[in-house]
């Protein structure tokens, strides 16, 4: 690859619209159409760079990129170390659990103190919703939500969105967007970033997108968010061209939600037979980390032909590779972000 990287083509930009004008990445619903496929053009070139053997760049050479991880995390925090180190910046993990938040360090003094060390570009992962919007707010250098809490994990649909555009152009459907895509996505949702995130990227880009959950795990107004709403999962499957399944999130329930993982599984546990339902080679995703034998088996989990679950993990170095490169070019006084100022 060449120096295309830092030097995109101001072509893909709709005509008076600036490319990328955010100084953080907090969520999708910051994100117009245009600016969600920008990314994930930006993305795209990281997963042909990521086939060479060599898979080293300059681009961010010389700075210093923080993953601030207050939650569990085991595909995010690689894949940012990774997209970081790849990139040539210096990248430096903090873990909540070894860290002086243990101590009773307030989440704005951790912040104050981050940006002290003067990093040129933040991660965060939190458990609360708006906790890495309040960091945002605290610091001077762009900051990546790594999911907060049941808010966002907007890195998490970027990837999904190129993982289904790849897996598609394989079988020959080759589009810059999903419009006449069906996509069904069956779980907790209500306390699921993920859903949150995937809702308003694929409708966005012009899927249809049906949720499925148990009544106790539906968020109310989904409607609004242009999703339709089910709670029998064979309704939910029929004719649909994804099944993107998620687990329970029993870190972020208090009380019961369902009887029994058994019975969780006999309701809306994606088999061979229920894939039947949806349409003819319909692909299956999960973000992970799975459950399997809860919401999906493992014979469906591993079906080479359907399931694109590594794919995602491959796509989300990529995807952070272009996010960690776009936010960080007014910094380092490359083109491509605006002529403007940070929103
Ligand atoms: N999908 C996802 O966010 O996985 P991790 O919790 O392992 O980062």
């Amino acid at each position: 690859m060449t120096a295309t990287f830092n030097q995109p083509d101001p072509g893909r930009f709709p005509a008076g619209r600036r490319a990328f004008p955010h100084r953080d990445l907090l969520g999708i619903s910051q994100l117009e159409r245009h600016e969600i496929l920008y990314l994930l053009a930006e993305a795209q070139q990281w997963v042909e760079f990521n086939h060479q053997s060599k898979k080293r760049s300059k681009a961010l050479r010389g700075l210093t990129v923080i993953n601030a991880f207050f939650e569990n995390s085991t595909r995010t925090l690689l894949s940012f170390e990774i997209a970081g180190k790849r990139l040539g910046a210096d990248v430096v993990n903090m873990h909540a659990a070894q860290s002086s938040v243990k101590k009773g360090e307030t989440l704005i003094d951790t912040a104050i103190t981050l940006n002290a060390m003067r990093a040129d570009a933040i991660v965060i992962r939190h458990g609360s919703s708006g906790a890495v919007e309040l960091i945002a707010s605290k610091v001077d250098c762009p900051v990546l939500n790594a999911g907060d809490g049941q808010h966002e994990h907007p890195t998490q649909a970027l990837l999904d969105a190129l993982a289904l555009r790849s897996a598609l152009a394989e079988r020959g459907q080759a589009s810059e967007d999903f419009t006449g895509l069906k996509v069904t996505i069956c779980g907790d949702i209500l306390h699921s970033r993920v859903a949150r995130s995937n809702i308003l990227c694929l409708t966005a880009l012009g899927a249809t997108v049906r949720l499925c959950a148990p009544p106790a795990l539906m968020p109310q107004g989904v409607e609004a968010m242009g999703a339709v709403p089910y709670h029998d999962f064979d309704a939910a499957l029929e004719g649909t061209d994804v099944a993107m399944m998620l687990r329970l999130q029993t870190e972020r329930m208090s009380g019961q939600f369902i009887p029994s993982a058994r019975e969780y599984h006999r309701l809306y546990g994606l088999t061979q037979g229920r894939l039947e339902r949806c349409a003819p080679d319909a692909l299956v995703m999960h973000p992970g980390p799975m459950n399997r034998g809860v919401e999906i088996d493992s014979d469906v989990a591993d079906m080479l032909d359907r399931s694109i679950i590594t794919r995602q993990v491959e796509m989300g170095v990529a995807v952070r590779m272009a996010a960690l490169d776009v936010l960080t070019r007014k910094t380092r006084g490359v083109a491509g972000w605006n002529d403007g100022e940070w929103q």
